[in-house]
């Protein structure tokens, strides 16, 4: 941090016999010629002793400041498209981790859904998810709503798409 050993020895001596207490013009008033260059030196030094350690702050903030990742604004723009591949890809991962609540058609009658006394909608009834944005969609199978868990740390995010794509589908029948 010092690029000057000897300044380190002389703030080492400085603290060493004042104490950190001590004011350090008092140190001048004693009138020692030597220790006024020191002291100069050191305090010309302060500002680069404690640079180093202003600039983590903001790096320890930022996390809480990006904490929102993207897929919980619900804002993102669907990448995959709905193709057969995706959608078959879609209804596998649904049928695994969805179908016991929201029923193997989407209708909402799974066994799940019935001992847990769900009231879930039916998406083969275009309405049912008309009012949510894919990328809404998408947050909610991420980070779960309600009695329902997120899937974001299970899920590669092309797996969800592929299931928003899926519902999706379901209506068009
Ligand atoms: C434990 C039962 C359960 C499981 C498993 C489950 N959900 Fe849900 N899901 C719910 C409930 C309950 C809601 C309504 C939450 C609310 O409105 O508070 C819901 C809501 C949703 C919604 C929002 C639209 C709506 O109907 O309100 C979507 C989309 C959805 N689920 C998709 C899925 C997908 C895809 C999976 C599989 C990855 C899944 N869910 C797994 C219970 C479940």
């Amino acid at each position: 941090m010092f690029e000057n050993e000897n300044a380190t020895d002389s703030w080492r001596i400085i603290l060493n016999r004042t104490g950190p207490d001590t004011p350090l013009t008092q140190i001048v008033d004693e009138g020692d010629q030597a220790m006024k260059a020191t002291l100069a030196c050191v305090l010309l030094l302060l500002p680069l002793h404690a640079f180093p350690q202003e600039p983590q702050k903001p790096t320890e903030e930022k996390p809480a400041t990006e904490s929102k990742s993207s897929s919980e604004t619900g804002k993102q723009v669907n990448p995959v498209k709905p193709t057969p591949s995706s959608i078959a890809s879609g209804k596998k991962s649904y049928t695994y981790d969805c179908a016991m609540c929201h029923g193997k058609e989407g209708a909402g009658d799974g066994d799940l859904a019935g001992d847990m006394h769900l009231k879930l909608r039916d998406y083969r009834d275009p309405a049912a998810l008309k009012d949510l944005t894919d990328g809404e969609i998408y947050s909610i199978i991420a980070n779960g709503k309600g009695k329902m868990t997120g899937e974001e740390s299970r899920m590669k995010p092309a797996q969800i798409w592929d299931m928003v794509n899926y519902l999706r589908s379901l209506a068009k029948k």
